[in-house]
């Protein structure tokens, strides 16, 4: 067992045997209802190196002296801020504690404008974590066809997937994504935050009964909600 609350857009504490906190975009997020200031977590997962997933990483790292699992290169920038880190890249594990933490490849783009210059943020990754349930945190992400591949390897009981359409996944995408990756449970995410992203998520829920994937159960979440999964 474990519980899981959406903080809003792609960010989620996952407490299960540790605490694990994803893309902790906190502040300046329009529909966050806590503070960064008041996050308590074991370890930061930060899928790619955009504002909107970077968020308050650093911040929330030193404060709890939690160390950020990210990709080689976004995680030797969060080095040289003073948090610590766990270098990974794609299709590798790190140990945290009694966290198993995989990234998984995303299909997205991951550099920044710092003030007038690019900065590279490796590439964009997703998360399978293990922490008594096994959870999958797509990141941004375009459908690929190796989904299936860490639904059938990796086999997460509950996926967390982008509906927001235009700059990840829309809702059709997902739907057909759920069928495939198979979790007994699916969360969308990543929708509604902005104007540009605005989405109804029960047309995600319909899209997925649709998409004959009748196992697979859609749990729309409210921001600040926790579950238990
Ligand atoms: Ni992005
Ligand atoms: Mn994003």
């Amino acid at each position: 067992m474990a519980k899981l609350t959406w903080i809003g857009h792609s960010a989620f504490m996952l407490e299960g045997k540790n605490r694990i906190l994803f893309d902790p975009f906190i502040s300046g997020n329009p529909v966050a209802k806590i503070k960064a200031s008041e996050v308590k977590t074991d370890m930061i997962c930060v899928s790619h190196g955009h504002g909107d997933h970077v968020g308050d990483c650093v911040d929330i790292a030193k404060r709890n002296k939690a160390p950020v699992a990210s990709i080689f290169e976004l995680a030797s920038r969060f080095d040289s801020s003073g948090a610590k880190v766990e270098q990974m890249n794609i299709g590798g594990s790190v140990r945290i504690l009694d966290t198993d933490i995989t990234m998984v490849n995303a299909l997205h783009s991951s550099d920044v404008f710092e003030g007038e210059t690019m900065q590279t943020g490796g590439s964009p990754a997703g998360f399978v974590v293990d922490s008594g349930v096994t959870v999958y945190h797509a990141g941004d992400t375009g459908y690929f066809g190796d989904m299936k591949w860490i639904g059938e390897f990796y086999r997460p009981k509950v996926a967390m997937l982008p509906i927001g359409d235009r700059f990840t996944m829309g809702i059709r995408e997902a739907a057909y994504a759920a069928s495939v990756i198979q979790p007994e449970v699916v969360i969308p995410m990543h929708y509604s935050t902005f104007p540009a992203i605005e989405q109804n998520p029960e047309l995600f829920e319909e899209q997925v009964r649709k998409a004959g994937s009748g196992k697979i159960r859609v749990k729309i979440m409210k921001v600040g909600e926790t579950i238990d999964i």
